[in-house]
Formats: structure tokens, sequence, C-alpha cells
């Protein structure tokens, strides 16, 4: 680690360099002090520029220090050093200036932009508000209503955003430290513009509140992303010194918090969940060129996320109707993000670009990954795989979607088996953050580095599973459901269930979300495996008489629940037929609170989880922590499941 000034004439440049992101730890913060006074010192230098070596601007505070006893200098006095600073500071921001870096550049004069550069406040995705000024001063720059949205989503705001609203001065031209120093000379003699004194702009108190409501609404029981908002507000209340002060007693409380050490957790089992046993230092394959093999829901949904990622992307369909339905539905897709926003017209004209579409599978021959979206049926992906397997080269990796089959199977049909893997991903797969890299028996290292690489460079999670039927998702979902199904039987009804997971943080209950996705699949899957089914195990059958009634769900205006009047409301048949199967079952239905559902679902789910540890399905608990996080709405602040029983 190092912080070192360096002179350009009048120009002193200052310039952080702590791999990996240069988090400001201790070093950071003191070497900053160290070198702010001596450049201000020197008679030399009218100027300075503030920038970082490698990869990133400061990406926030060091959250390994998070816990231990805080060294000084803090990083709200090096920030008030910067903004005190008599000379002129210019922070050149590369990379990404998150939490912790944000602030710093904040408390330079000015602020200048690499084009690629994004800036944010994630703290509050720790558990936590900025620390270090972040609320106080960001609104006096961009206003209170856009500083609270941005702490509290945390999202990241890009270097053209950040000076449309006000939070960057200029994005650089050319060389981004060659800029700044122009830009820095620029600023001698005039007037310093201190962020801190800046008055926070009038904004509409009614409108606030809306925001306010909102942002609470949208957290879930999540604390931070209220405290964060609120911060913010109070700079318009406070003068900064007593805002700077509020906002750090606020940060220090959250810190402390259940909550805080919950997403935190999460924080580290993202990245452990990169480092797998038996693939480290292994390179992944080169892959541009993708193949999607089915353009339904699923595939339309992967061809999307792999053209959004700038892979060029080979859609296949069994024939020209097929084919013509797929391309209609990604194009749908492509629509509804330019109509909600998400993307402009010309980027969705960029993105279909990428994509081609075949009616043959001979079109794949030139991809360097395959994956298969079609009907969730063994004979039918073995034949598709065994054709598949002649037509690609040699080294191409093959990638099965399937939710419940078992890809040993497939891989058995393949030339070369240790080049098929599972890729699992959660519908809509355009959205949807989880993949399941599926480890089959035989699969290549690199090949499962590859997958890996694969989810990362779509922005997605990749979690390793080993093979068992459903993965580790499906296979507790399953678990999870049961016990939920049982509970019908024995006196809860859907609504009561649905509520309990709700108010635990779920952003809906199992029995919505069925009745949106559809009952008729599982029902399907149920009848096919009655045969195998151990007689002797209890059987939920409520859901199969809801479809024997065809109740499919949404799609049929009536499932656990009804949709008559377009909204999901109880219904008096539902709960009719669910007492009627109590009865006939000779069970005394009894009433459940929410506790007692939710302490019945998380046993549940962690008696599966130990299990799927125990045969090796899942490398660690952090790992099914975060597949129930991302694949099934349970609330990333409780840490997940397995954090929550304390197993590793
Ligand atoms: N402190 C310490 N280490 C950090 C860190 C941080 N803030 N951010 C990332 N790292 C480490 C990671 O743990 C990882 O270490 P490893 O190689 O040993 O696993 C390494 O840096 C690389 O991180 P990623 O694998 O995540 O690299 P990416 O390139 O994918 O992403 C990133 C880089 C966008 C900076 C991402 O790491 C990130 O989002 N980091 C967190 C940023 C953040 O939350 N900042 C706010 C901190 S709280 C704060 O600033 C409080 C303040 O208000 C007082």
């Amino acid at each position: 680690m190092s912080v070192t000034l360096t002179r350009d004439g009048n120009i002193g440049v200052i310039v952080i360099d702590n791999a990996p992101v240069n988090a400001a730890s201790h070093a950071v913060r003191a070497g900053l002090m160290t070198a702010l006074a001596e450049a201000a010192a020197d008679p030399a230098l009218q100027a300075i520029v503030l920038a970082c070596a490698g990869r990133t601007f400061v990406a926030g505070a060091d959250v390994k220090e998070f816990g231990q006893p805080p060294r000084q200098p803090l990083l709200p006095e090096v920030i008030d050093a910067v903004e005190a600073s008599q000379k002129p500071v210019v922070a050149a921001v590369h990379g990404t200036a998150l939490g912790g870096g944000f602030e710093l550049a904040l408390g330079a004069h000015a602020r200048i932009a690499a084009p690629d550069a994004q800036f944010g406040l994630p703290e509050v995705k720790l558990g936590i508000i900025p620390g270090a000024g972040g609320t106080q001063r960001l609104p006096r720059l961009v206003g209170v209503a856009a500083a609270m949205e941005i702490a509290a989503s945390g999202r990241r705001v890009s270097a053209a955003e950040a000076v449309e609203l006000g939070a960057a001065d200029r994005i650089a031209t050319g060389d981004l430290v060659e800029d700044a120093k122009a830009f820095a000379r620029e600023l001698i003699g005039a007037e310093l513009r201190r962020t801190g004194d800046l008055a926070v702009p009038e904004f509409d108190p009614a409108e606030a509140d809306r925001q306010f409501a909102a942002i609470g609404r949208k957290a879930r029981g999540q604390l931070s992303p209220a405290r964060a908002a609120h911060m913010v507000r109070r700079a318009f209340e406070l003068p900064l010194a007593a805002g700077l002060a509020e906002e750090r007693a606020v940060f220090v409380e959250l810190l402390g918090s259940e909550q805080s050490l919950a997403l935190r957790h999460v924080f580290a089992a993202e990245r452990k969940a990169a480092k797998v046993p038996g693939i480290e230092g292994v390179e992944p394959r080169n892959i541009e060129a993708a193949g999607v093999v089915g353009a339904g829901l699923m595939g339309a949904g992967i061809a999307v996320s792999f053209a959004d990622a700038g892979f060029s992307v080979t859609v296949v369909e069994r024939d020209k109707a097929a084919l013509d339905a797929g391309r209609a539905r990604i194009e749908d897709i492509y629509r509804r993000m330019v109509k909600s926003g998400r993307i402009a017209e010309a980027a969705m004209g960029e993105r279909l670009s990428r994509i081609r579409f075949a009616d043959r599978r001979e079109a794949m021959a030139s991809c360097d990954l395959v994956i298969e979206a079609v009907f969730d049926d063994l004979a039918v992906k073995r034949e598709l795989f065994q054709s598949l397997s002649a037509i690609v080269r040699p080294d191409t990796i093959l990638a099965t979607n399937t939710s419940y089959l078992d890809p040993d199977a497939i891989a058995s049909m393949v030339r070369g088996p240790e080049r098929l893997i599972g890729l699992h991903f959660f519908s809509p797969a355009n959205v949807m953050r989880l993949v399941e890299v599926v480890r089959t028996a035989k699969l290549a290292p690199d090949v499962l580095a590859t997958g890996l690489a694969v989810a990362r460079r779509l922005g997605k999670l990749g979690v390793v599973s080993g093979v068992c039927e459903g993965f580790i998702g499906n296979r507790i979902f399953t678990a999870y459901r049961r016990q939920c199904d049982f509970m019908l039987e024995d006196g809860a009804l859907p609504q009561d269930i649905d509520a309990a997971l709700e108010g635990y943080g779920f952003p809906m209950g199992p029995y919505a979300v069925n009745d949106l996705a559809g009952l008729d699949i599982s029902w399907a899957r149920r009848k096919r495996n009655a045969a195998t089914r151990d007689p002797s195990e209890r059987y939920g059958v409520i859901a199969d008489r809801l479809c024997e009634a065809g109740r499919f769900g949404r799609k049929t205006g009536k499932g656990y629940y009804t949709y008559a009047s377009g909204e999901k409301a109880v219904d008096p048949e539902v709960t009719a037929l669910i007492e009627a199967v109590s009865r006939e079952a000779g069970i005394e239905r009894r009433s459940f609170t929410s506790s007692e559902i939710i302490k019945r679902v998380m046993a549940a789910i962690v008696e599966e989880g130990r299990k799927i540890l125990a045969e090796g399905i899942a490398l660690r608990g952090s790992d099914i922590d975060l597949v129930l996080i991302n694949g099934y709405g349970y609330p990333a602040w409780r840490g997940g499941p397995m954090f929550q029983a304390g197993v590793e």
C-alpha cells in the first residue's frame, strides 16, 4: 500500500495505491493526511489532483476493519482535511467510486470522471448508511430527492448521470489524470467551491414524504434504506457539522446491528462462492459466441441476458413457427425494457443485432458455448445433445438448463462428457441474478471455471452445486413447500402462510408465487413421479386437487387465490376444498401463528440444507444462503437460513 505525492509543475498529484480496490484502510487514511499536509506546505504547489492507481478509485471504507477498534485518522477527518484545503483539490475518478470513495470525491472541490466511471453509496447493502459525509454532502450537490434515491437504493450512477445530476463536474476526454491536472490549473486563483459550504436546495416536503414512505415499503423490513434517506433529509435541517455528527452516530449504531452483520455475511459469501476448491488458478475458456437452443420463456431470457452482456448469440428453434414466436418473445422483452426506461431505443437495436435466429441446429457449429433450454424431458435432451455434440467443435462447452433431470444421464450421450455442465438459470433469466453452476461427474476443471466466469460476465451470481434432484435451490424449495402443504392440511390457509413469509421479508409467499408461475408444471412432475413415490411418506394432496379442478393459477384466473376481479383475493372455494381434504384425512384443523409457520419453514430449510452439505452438493452453508436469497426471495438482511442457524 502506498499514498504518494508527485509534482508536475505547480500541480501536486496524490495517488492512492492499495490493491485490489483501493479501500480506505488505515494506512491509506494516514498516507492521505501526510500527503495533503506535504502538498499544503509546498509553496511550489498551487493545486492538487487526487487519483488512484490500479483498476478503480477508492471503492469504499475497508470492510475488513469493520468490527475492529477505530484507528485515527478516521475517514471523515481525512475528507474534512481535503475539503478544508486552501489549494484546490480535483478528484480524478475511474472505476467505481463507492461508499467512502464517493464521499472522498465529494470532499474535493471538483470531480472529473473517466467516461466509464461509476459512483454510488452502496452502504445500505451492508446494512449501514454512509458514515463519512455522503448523506450530507451529496444533497448539497444533487438535491434531496436524487440523494435520497441514490443513498437508499445503493445503485451505481454512471459518469454521465453524475454530471447531469451535478455530482461530478465533467468527463475526461483524454487521459484522466492529465485532464484532471488541466482542470486543477483552471481552478488556481478562483474561489474554492467547498461542497459542505453549499446550501441544500429547497425541495417539496410532501413529495419527500411520499418518496420516504416508498423507500420504507420497498425495503421490506430492512432498516438501512430508510435511515439513509432520513439522514439525507436531515442535511436540509442541520448545519454541516451537526449533520456529519448525526450521520456518524447512525453509521456506528447500524454497524453493530444484526442486519449489518447478516448483510456483511452475504457480501463475504458472494466473494467466497467464486472460490471453488479444485479450480484455483485454472484458466476459463474464452467464450464469445453463445448458442441457445429453445426460445421459450427461459431460452428467450437466457438469450437476452447473453446479448445484454455483449456476447454474440445464436438462437435455434425446431421450426420456423417456433422460431418466429421466439424472436417475438425476445423483441417483446426488449420493448418492455425500453418502455420502462431501463435501456434506450438505440441499445435495444444494438443488442438485438447481436442475436441471430436459425431453425437448424447446424447454425451452432461455430459457438463456443451452447445452452439448452428446451422442454424438461430426458429423452428430448439426450437426443438433442447427442446430435449437438456431433455438430459443434470438440472444445465447445455444452450446458443444460434442466431443473430436475440428471445432467450426468445427459452427459453420457455426449462426445466428451467432461464438457457438459449444468447452467441452471432462474426465470425470468434476464432479470434473476442466480445461476446454479452444476458440477457433473466427469466435468473438466476449466469447464467449471468457464461456467463461473460466464455467470460473472452476465452480471450474475454463479453458485456451484453438485448433482441431485432439484440441485440446491429446488431441492430445498421442495422441502420447504412440503412443510407449507402439510400446514395447509393441519389448519393453516394459503393466505396465512403467505402473510407469515411476507412478514418475514419474502417479497411474495409461496402460494402467491405458485399462482404466478402456474400450478400445472409441478402437477405434471408429480404425476410422472407418482409410481416411484414412497407410499409410507406423507403426501399433501391439496395442490393436486386444485389442479384437478382446473385451477392452474393466474393464467386460469384461479389457483390458491381467485383473480376474478383482476386482483388476488381469498377464495372461499379454496378454503372449503382445503377443509374437506383435512376432514377426509381425519385431521382436526388448528390455527397457526405466524411465528410457528416461520419456525416450521425454516426448520425444514435448514434440515434439507444440512443434508445437502453432508452429501457435498453445496460446498458451504453460505452458498445455500446465496441460492435462497437470489433465487427464492429470502430476505438478504437476514443473512440466509444457514447463517441464521449458525451452519457454516
Ligand atoms: N474493503 C475491503 N475489501 C474489499 C472491499 C472493501 N470495501 N471491496 C472489495 N474488497 C475486496 C473483496 O473482498 C475481494 O477480495 P478477495 O479477492 O480477497 O476476495 C477483492 O476486493 C475484489 O473484490 P470483488 O471480487 O468484488 O471485485 P469486483 O471487481 O467484482 O468488484 C467492487 C469490485 C465493485 C469494488 C466490489 O468489490 C464492491 O462492490 N465492493 C464493495 C464496495 C462497498 O460496499 N463500499 C462501501 C463500503 S462501506 C463504506 O464505505 C462506509 C463509509 O461510508 C464510511
